[in-house]
């Protein structure tokens, strides 16, 4: 039983790495967490003005959720230790353990974490996404759109109960993380993407 309790805590501890914060420092940049909307993710990195930054950011931090699920999945362990993983390597990006603990909001890491979970609610989530950004152009609202549809998904997709609570839980984190996009959004003053 040492051996899940092992990936869980590497889970979070691949999730902790901020990769807005390295690369940005890598490339001369500033923090971003002192930039645009203050978010270590894609969308703040690409407010930055750096495309090809952001696509970096977007494709690591999709991985942080990705890898740790499918190490679980090579070891052996249950789909309910999975959702576990997933739940902690997305933990891991909204309170980074090397970064005092100032992380992202976990749109890229869910979606990550939720297509080595159960692909096809990723999918569902990933369509809603981008039905919403179609129309709106707006990066939050997409995300926030996606969040609330996940768990409605996962009651007709996954079986487990505490799969569906993991969902539910970080759909909650996720719009929590997010209040500052939403009072934006009432007030209608939140930016479009590019
Ligand atoms: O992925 C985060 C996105 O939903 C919002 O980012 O920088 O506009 O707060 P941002």
């Amino acid at each position: 039983a040492v051996l899940p309790l092992l990936l869980m805590l590497a889970a979070y501890l691949i999730g902790s790495l901020s990769s807005a914060v390295v690369l940005c420092k890598l490339a001369g940049l500033p923090d971003p967490r002192t930039q645009g909307s203050g978010n270590p993710g894609a969308t703040n990195v690409l407010r930055m003005g750096s495309r090809k930054l952001a696509a970096l950011v977007l494709v690591i931090d999709v991985l942080k959720g990705v890898i740790p699920v499918l190490i679980g999945r090579v070891f052996g362990l249950e789909f309910n230790e999975l959702a576990i993983i997933a739940l902690l390597a997305f933990t891991g990006h909204l309170y980074p353990v090397f970064f005092q603990f100032k992380g992202g909001k976990g749109v890229a890491t869910a979606l990550g974490a939720f297509l080595a979970l159960a692909p096809m609610l990723a999918l569902l989530a990933l369509l809603t996404w981008v039905i919403v950004f179609a129309i709106s152009r707006i990066s939050s609202l997409s995300a926030i759109s996606a969040a609330i549809m996940a768990p409605v998904y996962s009651l007709w997709l996954l079986p487990e109960a505490l799969a569906r609570y993991v969902v539910l839980l970080i759909a909650v984190m996720l719009l929590w993380r997010h209040k500052a996009n939403i009072q934006r959004l009432l007030a209608g003053q939140e930016k479009k993407a590019g």
